[in-house]
Parts: C-alpha cells; sequence; structure tokens
C-alpha cells in the first residue's frame, strides 16, 4: 500500500494564509531537483506531504478523526527541529522546515516502531480476515526490518463481545484508537475506549456491553489490522478472490457510494466507496451488512395461484394469465404502487402501462405520504447533504435522522461539533448524538413559529442559513398538508429559501420515492391514491392491484383482490400474490433511483438475478407485449432516453439540480380569490355599478353562490318554445366548446437538449388539420346561438342571437386571414408541428407577425363575447341576447360554454404567436451539441505504453487498459455517457481464423470488463468485426485463402464474438454490414443466452463506401471500386437507395440502431433514414475525417472549433440520434464552443 520513496523533504518558505513550500528531490542523498508548491496554513506535516505527493507510513492518523499521535509510525526529521523523529501527524508545517521522510534515521525509527508493534501482534495472517489488505502486513514489508530481535512472549487478550456484527481478536489490536475515536466523534456514541494501562492497556466497551452505534460497522474498515472484523464475512472469501462493483445502496434514500464485493454469483460483502457530497467514506450498518438477505427467500421462478396455492410456472404462462386478468377488468379496477426499492425505469414502464390500459390508479407513497408531486423542492433535501455544513441553525421537525438516515445524522453531527449550529426538534422526545432543543410536540408550534410567536423565532431570525428537515413520519398524518404547507411558510419567513440558499429540506425514508414523484407515479386525473385504492380493494371494487415490490402496505386489504406481485423477496406483497413475477435486488441490475437530495444515481449489476429472475424494466415490457400494448422501448437505452425527457436531473447523474422555489401554500386559491375580486370591480366599474359581490366577506363566495343557484334553480322553458331545440341549443354549444379541445396539444412539450425537436403533444387526436378542425368546430357554434334564439320563440331573443351570430361570423373574416398566414409561414395545418415549426423560425419572424397578433386577439375578444364586445348585446345584463330567456343549468352551459371558448382561443393564439408553452426564443437563438449525444470511440492496445498513437494518426491515441480507464472516466465526468472501444491486437494474437476474436480473454473483453468495473454507469459500445484478429486484415473468413468471404462460417464467429463481448459487460455490440443474415442471428444468439438488454449498432459503414475514397486516401487506404460485391474491401452501393434498401434490411432483422459512417459525405443518406424509417440513425465522424480537419487546423487553414461544431451541427439537423466523434472530449469540455 505505502511505496518506498525517495527521499523527497519539503521546505516551508514563508507564512501567509496559504504557505508556500519547496520540495526537493533527492536521490542517494543528492540533490537533484527542486520544486516550489502551496499547501494551507494549518497543516500538518502528513498532510502536506500528502499534497505534494509523499507518502508517510501511518496507523493511529486518519484524515476524518482527530489526532492521536499514538503510533508513531509517521515519524519524519525535521532540520532545525527537535533532534529526535517526530511525529508527522502531529505537528503542523512551519516556516523554514525542512523535513525527510526518507534518511537513514527515519528508517530506522521506522523499523523500530514495527519491531515494537510485532512484539504482541500474533502471526496469525493465514486466519485472519484483514489478509491481504492489512496495513500491518503491507507497512511491514515496505518500512519493516524483516528480522525481529525479540523473543517475548506474546501477551493475549480475550476476545470481546461488540455484537452481532463485528468480531474481535484483540491480539491484534495495536491501540491505534481509530476506532475509539470514531465511536466518539463521528459516531457519537462513546462506546469504546482503552482500559488498562501499559502493557495491559485493552481496548473495550464500557462494561461488556454491545456496540448500538448505526455506523459501527465502519470501524472495521477503520481498524489497521485484523482485530476488528466482519462477523458476517468472516471466514467466507479472502480478497484477492473477489470481484468488485462500484455501486449505490438504495436501503435508505441516502443513496450511499458502495462496492459490492462478489465472489462468482454470490455477494460477499459490502463496502463503502468515497463520495464527498453524500456518504464521505462511511455506511450504515443496515447498508453494510444487509446483503445476507440478498440470498434467502428470493424470487427465482414465477409463480401462479392454482387451486389456492402457489405453483411454480414458466414466464410465459405467468404473463399470459396476468395479461388475461388486466386485460378482461375494467381500466377503473386495476391499480398500481410502486414500492420502497422500485427503480425509476420499471416505474416509468409501469406507469405508461397503466396508462395505456386506461387507469389512473398509480401511487408510489405507500406509506400515504402527503408529498406534492409536482413541486419539486417541496419533496427533496434541498440543502443537500453537503451543504448541512453550510447552515448554522436546524429545526428538526418529527424526524429522528439517527434510524432514517444515520449517514445524514453524522453530517448533522460533525457540523454540531464545528460549533455555532442551534439543533431543536418538534416532536417526540427523541435521543439524538448532539444537543437539541425540545420545542414541543405537534402543528401548533409550527404555527407558533409561523405567526412568530415563538421564542425559537429569535434565533432562527438571526440565523444566517438556517435549515429544517421535515421527515415522513410529519407527512403522513392526516393533518400532514397544513404541516407541510406550515413548514413552506416558515422557510419563507426565516430566510430559508434564497438565491444562494434553499434550508427546505424532507427527509425520505425510501430510495424510490423521489423518483416516483419525479417520474410522476402518482394518480392521475380521477385516479385514486393509495388510501383510495386500498379502500377499495377491500370493498372490492378495485379487482386487480399490481404490487411493484410494495410490501409495506396493509396487505389484508387485498385479501378479495387479484395481485400481481414483482419483486425479489417473499416478503409479504408475495404471500398475497396471485402470480409473482421475479425481478431483480439492487446488486443485481442496471437501474436508475434518486435519493432525498434529488440526486439521480444508477446502480451496477455485480451479479446476476437468482434463476428465472428478470432485470424488472424487461418484466414490464413484456408484459407489456403480452397485453398488445407497444412500449416504445427496446433496451434499457431507450428507457432512460425517455427519462431524459422527464427532466434536467435524470439528464446529470449524480448532479443534485436547484429546484425553484414554489410555496407549499393555498395561496393559489387566495389569488383566484383576489382575482374574483378584482374582475368583479373592473366589470361593475365599467358598467357603473358595484355588481352582485354580496355573499361572504368582500363577496368573495358570489361564485359559489351563483354556482348553487344555477344548480338547484328550476329549469324555466318559456310558453310554447320549442322544447327540445331549447334544450338542445346550450347542450350544442357546450360540447362543441369542449370538443374544440381535442386537437389542442395542450401539453405539448419540446425536448431541446437532442438539437432535435421532438414533440410529445399530450393531446387528444393529432390531426393533420387541427387548425381547420378547431375553426370548423368552434364555427358550428352558430348554431347553437340560433337555435338558441330562435327556439325560445321570443323576439327579443332571436335578434339577439341573430346579431352574435353576426358578430361571430364578421370576425371570422379577419380570424381567417390570419390564420392563413401564420399556416403559410409555419407551412402546416397540425398544431402540434406548428409549434415545432415555431421553435425552428428566426426570432425576428414573430416579431413582425405580432401587429397581426394584435389584431387577431381582439378579434377573439369579439368572437368570445368578451369585454367590451358584449356590451352591444348587454349579454352580462341579460337584458337582451340569445340567451335571455334561458335560466338555471341551461344558461349555466351557455355560460360554461363561453369560458371553454375562451380558453380555447387563448391556447390557439399561444400556438400561433408564441410557438405553444415555450417562449420562441430558446431554440433560435441557442442550439447547442448536446454532449449526450456524443460517442466517444477509443482504442485499446495490448502493449506496454500508456498512450501511443495510431499509426498514421497522431492526433488519435491508442491506450493501454489502464489508460483507457482513466480517459473513459475523464469522459464520463465532463459528462460523456457511451464510449466505443476498438482493439489494437498484437500481432502474434491474429490468425487466419480470427479464433482471438471469441477468446473470452481476448483484449477487447478484458478492456469493456474493467472499464465496467471502475467507472461508474458508462455505455460501452464495442465493435463485432474480425479484422483486427486476421492475419488478411479482412472482415471475414476468406474461401480458400482468396479475398472472397466464407459467409456463413463468419457470421458464426461474428455470433461467438457478440457473446463474449456480452458477456464482458458491453452494452451495445455493432456488427459490421458485410455478411448476409448476421444481425439476425446475432440477435437470436443473445437472446438464447439472455442478453435481451444487449443491444446491435448495425455498422451500416459500408454501405455507401465508393464515397468514401477520399477519406481512405486521408488515411492511407486505398480506394474502392463502385461495385456492388463482396469481394472487395468493403459492400459498396452505388447510391442512396440501395443502402436505404439496406438499412430497412438491418432494421427488420432485430437492429436497435443503425450507424451511417463516415457521416460527412452522407448526410441525405443520415436524413432520408431518420425521416424514413423513424429509428435511430447513429453518424460517425471517421478517425479521416476528424484528422483531415485536425491537420487543417494545424496548419492554420481553418478554424477547428468552428468546423467541429459545423459537422457535428450538420450530423443533428440531418437527423442523426448519436454521433461517434473524436471530438467528444473537446465538445464536453466546451473546448468546441457553441
Ligand atoms: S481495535 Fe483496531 S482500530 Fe481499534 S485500537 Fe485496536 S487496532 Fe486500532
Ligand atoms: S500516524 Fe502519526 S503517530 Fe500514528
Amino acid at each position: 500500500m505505502y511505496k518506498d520513496k525517495p527521499v523527497k523533504p519539503v521546505r516551508y518558505i514563508d507564512r501567509d494564509s496559504r504557505m508556500n513550500y519547496m520540495s526537493a528531490q533527492y536521490d542517494n542523498g543528492n540533490l537533484v531537483e527542486d520544486e516550489e508548491c502551496e499547501v494551507e496554513h494549518g497543516l500538518t506535516i502528513i498532510q502536506a506531504c500528502e499534497v505534494v505527493g509523499v507518502e508517510v507510513p501511518r496507523f493511529c492518523y486518519h484524515e476524518r478523526l482527530a489526532i492521536a499521535g499514538n503510533c508513531r509510525m509517521c515519524l519524519v526529521e525535521v532540520e532545525g527541529g527537535p533532534p529526535k523523529p517526530v511525529a508527522s501527524c502531529a505537528m503542523p508545517v512551519a516556516e523554514g522546515m525542512v523535513i525527510h521522510t526518507d534518511t537513514p534515521k527515519v528508517k530506522k525509527a521506522r523499523e523500530g516502531v514495527l519491531e515494537f508493534l510485532l512484539i504482541n501482534h500474533p502471526l496469525d495472517c493465514p486466519i485472519c480476515d484483514q489478509g491481504g489488505e492489512c496495513d500491518l502486513q503491507d507497512i511491514t514489508m515496505a518500512y519493516g526490518k524483516g528480522i525481529s530481535r525479540l523473543d517475548e512472549h506474546k501477551r493475549a487478550v480475550p476476545k470481546k463481545h461488540f455484537g452481532p456484527l463485528i468480531g474481535t481478536a484483540m491480539n491484534r489490536c495495536i491501540h491505534c484508537t481509530r476506532c475509539v475515536r470514531f465511536l466518539s466523534d463521528v459516531a457519537g456514541t462513546n462506546e469504546l475506549g482503552g482500559i488498562g494501562r501499559g502493557e495491559n492497556i485493552e481496548i473495550s466497551t464500557y462494561i461488556k456491553r454491545h456496540i448500538s452505534s448505526e455506523l459501527s460497522g465502519n470501524i472495521i474498515d477503520l481498524c489497521p489490522v485484523g482485530a476488528l472484523t466482519s462477523k458476517p464475512y468472516s471466514f467466507t472469501a479472502r480478497p484477492w478472490e473477489l470481484s468488485h462493483c462500484e455501486t449505490i445502496d438504495v436501503l435508505d434514500a441516502v443513496g450511499s457510494s458502495i462496492r459490492v464485493d462478489y465472489r462468482g454469483l454470490e455477494v460477499m460483502r459490502i463496502l463503502p466507496r468515497l463520495s464527498e457530497e453524500v456518504n464521505e467514506e462511511w455506511i450504515s450498518d443496515k447498508t453494510r451488512f444487509a446483503y445476507d438477505g440478498l440470498k434467502v427467500q428470493r424470487l427465482d421462478q414465477p409463480y401462479v395461484k392454482k387451486d389456492g396455492k402457489l405453483a411454480p410456472v414458466d414466464w410465459n404462462e405467468a404473463l399470459t394469465v396476468a395479461a388475461k386478468k388486466l386485460k378482461n377488468t375494467k381500466s377503473n379496477k386495476i391499480a398500481a404502487i410502486a414500492g420502497d426499492l422500485a427503480d425509476c425505469e420499471s416505474m416509468l414502464l409501469l406507469k405508461e402501462v397503466m396508462q395505456k390500459l386506461g387507469s389512473g390508479n398509480i401511487d408510489c407513497r405507500q406509506d400515504g405520504a402527503k408529498l406534492i408531486p409536482n413541486n419539486r423542492g417541496s419533496y427533496v433535501f434541498n440543502t443537500t447533504i453537503e451543504g448541512i455544513e453550510n447552515a448554522d441553525l436546524c429545526l428538526l421537525i418529527n424526524t429522528n435522522p439517527r434510524i432514517e438516515a444515520p449517514i445524514i445524522n453524522a453530517r448533522l453531527r460533525k457540523r454540531y461539533l464545528q460549533g455555532n449550529f442551534t439543533i431543536a426538534n418538534i416532536g417526540p422526545n427523541l435521543e439524538y448524538l448532539y444537543n437539541v432543543e425540545r420545542l414541543g410536540d405537534g402543528p401548533n408550534v409550527l404555527k407558533e413559529i409561523e405567526e412568530g410567536n415563538h421564542k425559537f423565532c429569535e434565533l432562527l431570525s438571526a440565523a444566517q442559513n438556517p435549515m429544517l428537515i421535515i421527515g415522513q413520519d410529519a407527512l403522513i398524518r392526516d393533518d400532514s398538508e397544513s404541516v407541510l404547507a406550515l413548514a413552506g411558510k416558515i422557510a419563507e419567513k426565516f430566510n430559508m429559501i434564497r438565491d444562494d440558499w434553499n434550508g427546505f429540506n424532507v427527509l425520505h425514508k425510501a430510495a424510490a420515492r423521489v423518483g416516483g414523484l419525479d417520474i410522476g407515479f402518482v394518480p392521475s386525473k380521477g385516479g385514486k391514491d393509495i388510501n383510495q385504492m386500498l379502500k377499495q380493494a377491500e370493498s372490492g371494487e378495485i379487482e386487480v392491484v399490481y404490487l411493484l415490490g410494495a410490501d409495506e402496505i396493509d396487505i389484508s386489504k387485498l385479501e378479495s383482490t387479484f395481485v400481481i406481485y414483482q419483486g425479489h423477496h417473499g416478503d409479504r406483497g408475495a404471500h398475497i400474490a396471485d402470480v409473482i413475477l421475479p425481478g431483480a435486488a439492487y446488486t443485481e441490475k442496471y437501474a436508475t433511483y434518486v435519493n432525498t437530495e434529488g440526486r439521480v444515481q444508477r446502480t451496477n449489476l455485480a451479479v446476476f438475478p437468482p434463476g428465472e429472475a428478470k432485470e424488472d424494466w424487461l418484466i414490464i415490457k413484456n408484459l407489456s407485449q403480452y397485453l398488445g400494448l407497444s412500449l416504445l422501448y427496446d433496451n434499457l437505452f431507450d428507457v432512460r432516453k425517455k427519462l431524459y425527457t422527464i427532466g434536467p436531473q435524470f439528464r446529470d447523474a449524480d448532479q443534485v439540480v436547484k429546484n425553484k422555489w414554489v410555496p407549499i401554500t393555498c395561496d393559489e386559491i387566495k389569488l383566484i380569490a383576489y382575482l374574483v375580486y378584482f374582475e368583479r370591480k373592473v366589470i361593475g366599474a365599467i358598467q357603473l355599478r358595484h355588481g352582485p359581490s354580496v355573499v361572504g366577506p368582500f363577496g368573495l363566495l358570489q361564485p359559489f353562490a351563483d354556482a348553487i343557484k344555477l344548480i338547484i334553480k328550476e329549469p324555466i322553458i318559456p310558453f310554447r318554445a320549442n322544447t327540445i331545440l331549447f334544450i338542445m341549443a346550450p347542450m350544442l354549444t357546450f360540447i362543441l366548446a369542449l370538443i374544440s379541445w381535442a386537437v389542442i396539444p395542450f401539453g405539448a412539450e419540446i425536448i431541446t437538449e437532442n438539437g432535435q425537436q421532438v414533440i410529445i403533444p399530450k393531446v387528444i387526436a393529432n390531426i393533420n388539420v387541427g387548425v381547420l378542425y378547431v375553426l370548423a368546430i368552434s364555427s358550428l357554434g352558430i348554431y347553437g346561438i340560433i337555435i338558441a334564439g330562435w327556439s325560445s320563440n321570443s323576439n327579443y331573443a332571436f335578434l339577439g342571437a341573430i346579431r352574435s351570430a353576426a358578430q361571430m361570423i364578421s370576425y371570422e373574416v379577419s380570424i381567417g386571414l390570419i390564420v392563413a398566414t401564420v399556416v403559410i409561414t409555419t407551412g402546416t395545418l397540425n398544431l402540434a408541428e406548428m409549434v415545432v415549426a415555431k421553435h425552428n423560425m428566426p426570432f425576428w419572424i414573430d416579431l413582425l407577425m405580432m401587429p397581426i397578433g394584435i389584431i387577431f386577439f381582439i378579434s377573439l375578444l369579439a368572437e368570445t363575447n368578451r369585454h367590451p364586445f358584449d356590451l352591444p348585446e348587454a349579454e352580462a345584463e341579460l337584458v337582451s341576447g340569445y340567451n335571455v330567456e334561458y335560466s338555471s343549468m341551461p344558461f349555466a352551459l351557455f355560460f360554461l360554454g363561453e369560458y371553454a371558448n375562451m380558453i380555447l382561443a387563448s391556447a390557439v393564439m399561444t400556438i400561433f404567436f408564441l410557438g405553444g408553452w415555450y417562449p420562441p426564443l430558446e431554440l433560435s437563438l441557442l442550439y447547442k451539441i448536446p454532449v449526450n449525444d456524443l460517442i466517444f470511440p477509443l482504442f485499446v492496445h495490448d502493449g506496454e505504453e500508456t498512450i501511443e498513437p495510431i499509426s498514421g494518426l497522431p492526433d488519435i491515441k491508442c491506450y493501454s487498459i489502464d489508460g483507457l480507464i482513466s480517459i473513459v472516466q475523464k469522459a464520463k465526468d465532463s459528462g460523456i455517457n457511451a464510449v466505443a472501444i476498438f482493439p489494437v491486437v498484437d500481432s502474434k494474437l491474429k490468425s487466419e481464423k480470427a479464433e482471438e476474436a471469441y477468446n473470452p480473454d481476448n483484449l477487447i473483453c478484458k478492456a469493456i470488463h474493467a472499464v465496467k468495473s471502475k467507472v461508474l454507469d458508462i455505455g460501452i459500445i464495442a465493435d463485432i468485426a474480425l479484422d483486427p484478429y486476421t492475419t488478411h486484415g479482412h472482415d471475414g473468413i476468406l474461401k480458400d485463402g482468396k479475398m472472397d468471404v466464407e459467409n456463413d462460417e463468419t457470421v458464426s464467429i461474428l455470433c461467438k464474438q457478440a457473446l463474449v463481448l456480452a458477456k464482458a459487460g458491453c452494452d451495445i455490440v455493432a456488427p459490421s454490414d458485410m455478411m448476409d443474415g448476421r444481425i439476425g442471428k446475432i440477435r437470436k444468439t443473445l437472446d438464447d443466452n439472455n442478453f435481451q438488454n444487449v443491444s446491435i449498432l448495425s455498422y451500416a459503414v459500408k454501405y455507401c463506401s465508393s464515397f468514401y475514397a477520399p477519406f481512405r486516401q486521408v488515411v492511407g487506404s486505398c480506394a474502392s471500386s463502385n461495385f456492388i460485391d463482396k469481394s472487395g474491401y468493403q459492400m459498396d452501393y452505388r447510391n442512396a437507395r440501395e443502402a436505404i434498401c439496406e438499412i430497412e434490411m438491418d432494421i427488420n432483422e432485430g437492429a436497435d440502431f443503425i450507424m451511417i459512417k463516415p457521416g460527412m459525405p452522407y448526410l441525405d443518406i443520415i436524413k432520408t433514414a431518420s425521416d424514413k424509417f423513424n429509428f435511430p440513425i447513429f453518424a460517425y465522424q471517421v478517425s479521416g475525417e476528424y484528422a483531415m480537419i485536425k491537420a487543417a487546423a494545424n496548419n492554420g487553414w481553418l478554424d477547428y472549433n468552428r468546423v467541429i461544431y459545423e459537422s457535428l451541427i450538420g450530423f443533428k439537423r440531418a437527423g442523426a440520434s448519436a454521433i461517434f466523434t473524436y471530438a467528444a472530449l473537446d465538445v464536453a469540455k466546451n473546448l468546441v464552443s457553441t
């Protein structure tokens, strides 16, 4: 662990707030190099050495614990300091200090320390669980003497009983006191200490108690020897046998970064990973030790209840039964509940399935918490976990972070120990690990604080950065809506909501909750929430319930319900299930979660799900096929693409997106009341009267009184009126007003992040003649008016109707002309397409159209009889007009129809002149290259050098596996989500038949495996081609050594290659285009081996390779002739039509994506293919093209930034979904400006 470094003294030369120091490199005692560095003021010598990269061995020192200075392993020599070596962990740096870390004196001192430590340390390394990862072992190897001069009896210390989690072998303890300091400083439980003195010192709990801290497992990691070990893990594995998978924990809503160590298909242990923003380097005991539960009571095959008993069945039968039941049940009698561990992908798919089935009965709040789904700021931990350290006051509302989120509690304690941090609590009297001022119990305390009547308000007002944390228990009460609203008001009142600070925090307990709310897994309009669902399930009104891992509900209410349970354990939900669909646990799938801060995190697959269990999103996708529903997702990548459209948080994994604060109050109702009051006053003033505002304070309840009056009043039908027509007229007006809405893309949403305008038209009927439909249907409204006037048998009414109709028709002339202008400028009659067209339109056109917009607005006022156009008819006074004879509900229908028409007119105007719900500025002025859509091609070699240039292309690099990991990490950190890896294989491994291509230990497999295990959540695309592995450099296996390709043999090798790549962890395999039938056969091979989630990118590179010649010349290849023939270097097609046919064939065979390569010359084919197939088409800015741009830029012939930018934008505009480009990192780092 610690390497023996050359002597590297550190010399401090001044004393500012930041200190300069010199470090000098010695070789055999001779000074060879000087360099000047800076360190923060106040660092200790060991910390300063770390800053300059000099390792100093240590046992007791730990950067997150108080300094003890008791092991003396960190001794260094300080020139001009004490004559003996000093403990570098305990001595701060000072001016003029010259430090020697590896002089003979230091070496001797270290050897002496180790010799003393080993006097009593047993030589039981072969049976010690710490073996292989023991600091004492490593440091002794690096710094020890190799022999011991002491021959004493070793002392014996009995084992301590620290509880079921921590095993002890106290003979091995070296008394570094890390464990003692952790429990007293970080965990705050003060449960360990040293008893006895001198040789008899022992680390022990007080009076043989067990350790009760919820963070106790961390002392196992901290112990530098094997004195403290994990009891559940003891003697089960050796560290070198284990493979590692970096992922996140989902057992609470913190999302701690963890490493899963596994052997074969078994998870052996869970360790923390460093994440400064979330868990630093600690994890809770639940996170660390819960893995044993992954091995018991697992659901490993589907079950269906037969004759009252669950019987094992195959997937086909289980899905058939589930689908049949869902199909045969009325949509309002179906419900779905997502549990605490459900991932975002599966919730998204289940929500879509439920929507397609027509049911809005979904809920992810299985505890019934009254969280507000569409107000993100009101349900996340806005301050962030790291942000706690900037707070100076914290108000806990009915929460016990010690149990609900021990990691957050440790942060609170850390902040508390720094001082100047007041913590108060409203709720039960609990034992926290810091001093908490009790304010009381109950919402009345909140009310007092909100009103400023509580003594705590003084502290709140004085705090600079106050925060509050509201727990889930506060949100499951009957009055939780008002509790949440009060908390929101307190946050607003006491300076918690500012541009630079948000102190309003909701602490969740479940990993699935924030993700579920983000996705909108909550009842849609008319849908039932969890409490209503359970109630209706109990009464039999809901007949089928789909439990997505939902176990923490009152299952007794589901006894008479048909339950479909999807989950990974035989938990409570499974016990009452009629169909069980076995899913995957968090260590067995690639899935997305959102933690309590709103941070999107991803789990990685460490081991495969047991038996026939599958990833959860895949189960729902399969079920949708049995239901005959078409969900447009073929792989996880597609589902995640959909997630990206839901909110910006899903695009930036591991980031916290700042949430806009929307007040959590009933202020909207107040606002409506004010508006009503205002409108009535204005109308009253215009009409020189006060208006009928007499009900309630300021007449605010008048509308309710009007509504009640209209409903309960008996309708009067005038004498000799035509009753049928008289009743039909208002209904006609009302219905026509409503059905006009069918074509309005009310929820239309533009996704600009792809650089491509995609519209999600939340519209009932997305017809191509939407504009005409609106005009036609709304014009029919005239008949309602005319019929109303005529059927009333009243001259007044009839004249009023004629006048109203005449007014409408006259203004339709101006409206018609304006509509024609809008249609001509946008080129479409489809309202959804019009939104897209408006976004693409230069802004100045919108400005030019504003005058006609104003005329349009005036015309709409007239059309809808608004002020001042209602005055000629005096419609508001009912003294004249078509509806003069109407009363009660028939009159109300006219009234409602009119309002529906007003809102319709507003929506149409918004689309015509503002581009729908988004302002027209956004796209026209800023066109960004979306980093998400870039794929970084990388070459890997099996040589020694970390980075080598590719032959003939000096600007494109080839990496060793270590180099590859670091460049991929860099790419990931810059926002790139996928890389393509190509092997450059040692010529010794090449052969005629390319056997190395499907060797599971070949270079590319090793590279994929290494990248997947080291870089979290990166997509990998791997080439399926034989040319890197063959001696003849050809893509296929040759017939009799000639240049003819043996198609079937080559395809069978490609299938084997695809399989080893999939097993290595590749996400997308990319077979090149040469062989017939390759896509279908590879798809079948992958499916047969359970790799349905591995996608196929058809590498249609050479379909158009006749145009490729200029690029080949650049890279030194020969130009190909232009004919359809496999005997040449590549398959060539004479024209785009043939290329398009081939692409269609690949799509039909099962390709998930199509590649057009090289991109630049074939923009027309990209465009044609993307228009024609509505299918993800990728473009490749090939090495030759990139090299040309780079070479020309290096010579000053062109501007690299501009040309790369324009070429990538060109691909996007042509319709490419993703682009392979060697400039990906430059774009991601914003070196290529937009
Ligand atoms: S048990 Fe381990 S961590 Fe605790 S004092 Fe002993 S060696 Fe240090
Ligand atoms: S690390 Fe400095 S005395 Fe232990």
